[in-house]
């Protein structure tokens, strides 16, 4: 449903936007791979920002209790979850908050388990501190969802870290509470952490039910710590902030370890932005998630009738889409070969596991005609 607060900005106007997905490639292109959305930003959002700009308030970040306390009220409010303020600890970004965790509790050559297919980032953060990816891939046969058993094997077998994400980029699988039980009982028997990476879940649509892993009972409490930001959600992942949150002494106790830089290096325009997100911008995302919704219905009925070699599924969660492109015969860089001959730019499955070559990612969050248009050019291949 289109609204004041969904709009998007004709193709002209995007293409002179600063981000990554504008100035990767050629204007000729199609971008609909990095995870950005083409809507405005919510208006409060932006009057936040410009009376900061406009009164020169540009300084250090100094203590923020907004943000906990925004977190807090929104997380009751959407997920009947209570967030203690207090155990809400902000970051640079996620990726910063994932690396300053592992540096606290990864050896070098220790295993962190992940599962595929996963944000690629999830590749990168573990190396990064000397630690080692250990996949125990979702089971594509029930959905992409988790395979709870082989998760517990790993934690059986010493593996001390799991990185979680809740819900899954690239699939949009919303992980249900008896995973996340299941796996928090494992995580705990087997002296284990929980990581769950949960910013995608405020784009979760209404036929699924986001459950915050710490949300999933004691067990989680003491072994998981949840790391989040508005800017995935709310479009505004050029701010720089996201947060840590905890749930128990013990995990409190280790977060209280990680650097003080972790705070001071997240931007002052950033964590504003997401206490008003979390706070007085919070209904903006729910109508988004109505445009995005009629948007992954549009792609699958889109790709069922132009490109039915394709398989896909309907996300329960955020604006990406799982392409299954083996019957297209694209040969050993599907993405590649989209992008020169069709103009299209999507994110290669190998981004998300090294098994996934006949994948790719499709970004659908822009407006209808842009999702056809990039449908028909594919479907010219
Ligand atoms: C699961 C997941 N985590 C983290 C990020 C990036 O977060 P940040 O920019 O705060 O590091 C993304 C971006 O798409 C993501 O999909």
């Amino acid at each position: 449903m289109a609204s004041e607060h969904n709009h998007i900005p004709e193709l002209s106007q995007l293409r002179t936007r600063h981000s990554s997905k504008w100035r990767r490639y050629g204007h000729d292109v199609l971008p609909m791979h990095v995870a950005e959305m083409d809507f405005e930003v919510a208006s409060g959002i932006r009057k936040t920002l410009a009376k900061m700009i406009n009164e020169s308030d540009l300084g250090y970040l100094g203590p923020i209790p907004e943000v906990g306390e925004a977190f807090s009220k929104y997380a009751a409010k959407k997920w009947h979850w209570q967030v203690d303020a207090h155990q809400v600890k902000l970051a640079t970004d996620v990726g910063v908050a994932a690396v300053e965790i592992f540096r606290a509790i990864v050896k070098p050559g220790d295993k962190v388990m992940v599962n595929s297919p996963v944000y690629t980032n999830f590749w990168t953060w573990i190396p990064e501190v000397g630690g080692q990816v250990l996949d125990v891939p979702l089971d594509r046969a029930r959905g992409w969802r988790l395979d709870v058993d082989a998760i517990d094997k790993a934690f059986a077998s010493g593996v001390k870290v799991l990185l979680l994400c809740n819900p899954q980029n690239p699939v949009g699988t919303v992980h249900s509470r008896e995973e996340l039980t299941a796996i928090a009982a494992s995580a705990r028997k087997h002296g284990a952490i929980v990581v769950s990476d949960e910013i995608h879940a405020p784009l979760t649509y209404d036929d699924a039910e986001f459950v915050p892993f710490l949300a999933c009972g004691e067990d989680a409490e003491k072994v998981g710590i949840c790391i989040t930001s508005s800017s995935k959600s709310w479009n505004t992942a050029g701010l720089k902030a996201a947060i840590v949150v905890t749930k128990s002494d013990e995990m409190l106790h280790l977060v209280a370890k990680l650097p003080e830089a972790m705070h001071w290096r997240a931007s002052l325009l950033g964590a504003f932005a997401m206490a008003e997100s979390f706070d007085r911008s919070a209904g903006w995302v729910d109508e988004v998630v109505e445009a995005l919704d009629e948007n992954r219905h549009h792609l699958l009925a889109e790709i069922a009738a132009k490109l039915p070699k394709v398989k896909t599924h309907l996300p329960q969660s955020t604006y990406l889409a799982w392409l299954d492109v083996s019957e297209m015969n694209l040969g050993d860089q599907p993405a590649i070969k989209i992008l020169e001959k069709a103009r299209v730019a999507l994110d290669p499955g190998t981004n998300f596991g090294p098994q996934f070559g006949q994948f790719v990612r499709f970004n659908f969050a822009t407006s209808k005609e842009n999702i056809t248009a990039a449908i028909d050019r594919i479907s010219c291949l």
